[in-house]
């Protein structure tokens, strides 16, 4: 007797009349096809079906889904694993895509949409690929962001397909390909439009049965030459592993077992790369960093349903950005392609500045080919540069990035609220003035929240949204839906001094300064940081953010928490008054040589600014005890944040601090990094610091309650 709720196989198999079995995927209950053991047991059902019926000469893979091929594996599946099973996971995937390689009747991938991770690992085992040229068809192997390598034979299959040096930087940094690049370097074999996709490829199927076609090889590139030689191979495969160390740190494994992947394979045979491969994945899935990257990814994935119990969003046809200085014209860059953005400054020469750049923005996409010229003229279209409030009439958004002066925020507020309809949000994108004051006498407070980005505002992911007790639920749904079609991920904090990322790095930069101030030194700081995960230093960060923002902080947030035992070094607001801002006006902590045909040189500490730190005698201290003062410093915060509820949740906090601040990703964040080490040992090490600083290394009540029941801010 059937059951009734099993679900229908993720792979039927259509036997066409021309001889072609077309094996369509549709993993049921999922709008896009996901790999998973089922998928595997299906695959291999409807496999043993194509290959049993001698009716059948070639076949197509192909998906039954709108716009998408295949969107990669069940990473939940993923997190449970242990080494042994993830390479028992993979070893079985190795085993069904050796049967599709291996097939005597060929079989062919028509990939419409994304081919992403195992995906494309699917098409690179046919013997032909035939993909559509649509935006939406996109091409990659992004493991290694996750932590972990393509365990079902991309070590080895690419760089057979495209060449070692092609599939190098493709594998180790994850990159995308859209169709005509993929066509250029092989990975593909035809194009064709994505309406007629499948019978095309059918065709080829049959061609390929038939003898009357075949896979023409990539002409041979010279790094494919030199790669042919084994001392060539060696060479190419030793600068990689050299430039994964120099910018991994030797911190993130994943690189570095795919290189080993890729070595074994290219010295030993594809069985030897397979082992490797099978080993390579069991080990990476197993570890805590790969672990602790795909819940990062899984968490970013879970926040996009952040608005899902809120009023739905009002819709933005027209959005308002006050002050087009560099937030605001970052902020134009993200949103522009949306809708009408209208920009407002003081001064026609403020506007001329961002519309150049915002010009710039978009030419730079269109000769990249990620932009057609039609997309670029419609997205420059939507621009309107004002110098009128009065241009901010029938916005349903505004974003104010004006000079962080709370009597100007306010002002600005007035102003807008004269002209903008009663629904219309207003959010401020200030660094650290609590909501609340800004919205202080204004008419709507129900309609004002924060939303606070991070610079370069079309790099950074996050998007911090700040409310405040009188922000009504459908204006932070029209502000979380509105950064969600910007592309950001966002978390929403309460309000309150610095909200959450601005509070938990003031005490990290301000511990660095008390360093200095102790004779500690500024590369041996800065080094002691990226050492540990950050990907800059605290010193550098300050002269990226601004010394006199960063001195602006310190004395607000110093003031706000000083009952606690803060303590704010006096040499950042001395710095600002003799001129230092930082790197914006070439005088900080740094000396920045002139760029040279589009690079920047290595920067040197400028040896002035000791001068306001005791002087150019330096101390050495050991690099953990560096790292712990800062680190624990912003985690001990972190805590504080969700104890009095600035942060909802802890996920919410890891994503903040990751993808803000750059706290470590492969220690999942403050919250999983305490989950890690055991909150027992971060309140050690707090009480040690303590006796030795000062009280600001109190941990906090969470922490020392968490230490003592032996708990955990995750449960996974
Ligand atoms: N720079 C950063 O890294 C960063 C990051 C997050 C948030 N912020 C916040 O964003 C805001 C803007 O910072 P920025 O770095 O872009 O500053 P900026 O100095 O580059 O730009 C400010 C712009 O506001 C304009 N302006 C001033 N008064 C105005 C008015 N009445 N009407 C319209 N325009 C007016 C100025 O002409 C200027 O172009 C600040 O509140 C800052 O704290 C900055």
């Amino acid at each position: 007797m059937s059951n009734l709720t099993e679900q229908p196989p993720a792979i039927r198999l259509e036997k066409r009349p021309d001889g072609v079995g077309i094996l369509w995927f549709d993993t049921p209950e999922s709008p896009v096809n996901i790999l998973s053991s089922r998928f595997f047991g299906d695959f291999a059902a409807a496999l043993d079906g194509f290959e049993a019926d001698p009716s059948l000469r070639a076949g197509v893979l192909a998906s039954a889904k709108p716009d998408s091929f295949i969107a990669g594996a069940d990473l939940k599946q993923f997190v449970g694993l242990d080494a042994a099973q993830g390479t028992a996971l993979v070893t079985e995937g190795h085993r069904l895509l050796d049967r599709v390689a291996a097939s005597r009747k060929p079989i062919v991938a028509a990939i419409h949409g994304v081919a992403l991770g195992g995906g494309l690992e699917v098409a690179l085992a046919c013997h032909y690929r035939v993909a559509s040229e649509d935006p939406k068809t996109q091409l990659a192997l992004p493991e290694v962001q996750l932590g972990v390598l393509p365990g079902a034979g991309g070590t080895q299959r690419l760089p057979a397909l495209i060449g070692l040096a092609a599939a190098l930087p493709a594998i180790l940094t994850g990159s995308r390909f859209k169709a005509r690049k993929a066509l250029k370097l092989g990975l593909v074999d035809h194009l064709t439009s994505p309406r007629g996709i499948v019978d095309v490829a059918a065709r080829a199927a049959l061609q390929l049965a038939e003898g009357t076609l075949r896979r023409k090889p990539r002409k041979p590139t010279p790094l494919d030459r030199l790669a042919a030689t084994g001392p060539g191979r060696s060479f190419i495969l030793g600068q990689a592993r050299k430039d994964v160390l120099r910018k991994t740190r030797g911190l993130y494994p994943a690189p570095l077992r795919i290189l080993d992947c890729i070595e074994a394979g290219q010295a030993r045979g594809f069985r030897a790369g397979a082992t490797a491969e099978q080993q390579g994945f069991g080990a990476l899935v197993g570890d805590s960093k790969g672990k602790a990257l795909i819940k990062l990814f899984l968490a970013m994935t879970d926040v996009k349903k952040a608005g899902e119990h809120l009023p739905p969003p009002r819709r933005v046809s027209r959005l308002g950005i006050l002050g087009a200085g560099f937030m605001g014209e970052g902020i134009a860059a993200v949103s522009m392609s949306q809708n009408t953005v209208v920009l407002k400054d003081l001064t026609p020469a403020s506007l001329g500045k961002a519309a150049k750049n915002l010009d710039a923005g978009l030419a730079k996409r269109e000769k990249s080919g990620s932009l057609t010229r039609l997309e670029r003229d419609r997205q420059w279209s939507n621009l309107v540069f004002s110098t009128d409030t009065q241009d901010l009439a029938g916005c349903e958004l505004v974003i104010e990035a004006v000079f962080e002066k709370l009597e100007l925020k306010r002002q600005i507020l007035a102003d807008a609220e004269a002209v903008l309809h009663p629904q219309a949000v207003f959010a401020s994108n200030t660094s650290a003035l609590p909501i609340g004051r800004i919205a202080e006498g204004a008419k709507h407070p129900e309609r004002v929240l924060g939303m606070h980005y991070f610079s370069p505002v079309p790099k950074m992911p996050l998007l911090e949204i700040i409310v405040t007790d009188q922000t009504a639920d459908w204006a932070l749904s029209t502000a979380l839906a509105y950064g969600v079609k910007q592309g950001k991920t966002c978390i929403v904090v309460k309000d309150g001094p610095g909200f959450y990322t601005t509070r938990i790095l003031a005490p990290f930069v301000g511990e660095a300064m008390l360093l200095l101030e102790e004779g500690a030194d500024i590369e041996a700081l800065d080094k002691a940081l990226k050492d540990f995960g950050f990907p800059v230093g605290p010193i550098a960060l300050l002269d990226e953010v601004g010394i006199d923002v960063g001195a602006h902080i310190a004395r607000d947030l110093g003031a706000a928490f000083a009952e606690r035992g803060w303590k704010t070094s006096p040499a950042a607001a001395k710095l600002v008054d003799a001129g230092y801002c930082g790197r914006k006006n070439a005088k900080g902590f740094y000396i920045y040589p002139p760029e040279k045909k589009g690079k920047s040189g290595k920067k040197q500490v400028n040896p002035e600014v000791y001068g306001f730190f005791g002087g150019p005698a330096r101390k050495s201290f050991p690099a953990a005890e560096m790292v712990d003062r800062l680190a624990l410093l912003m985690v001990n915060e972190a805590v504080r944040c969700l104890e009095e509820g600035i942060l909802g949740n802890a996920r919410d906090g890891d994503l903040g601090a990751i993808l803000g601040l750059g706290f470590p990703p492969f220690t999942g964040g403050p919250f999983r990094y305490v989950d890690l080490v055991g909150a027992a040992d971060v309140v050690a090490r707090m009480e040690r610091l303590k006796t030795t600083c000062g009280d600001r290394f109190t941990p906090c009540a969470m922490l020392v309650e968490m230490a003592r029941e032996g708990k955990r801010f995750h449960e996974d």
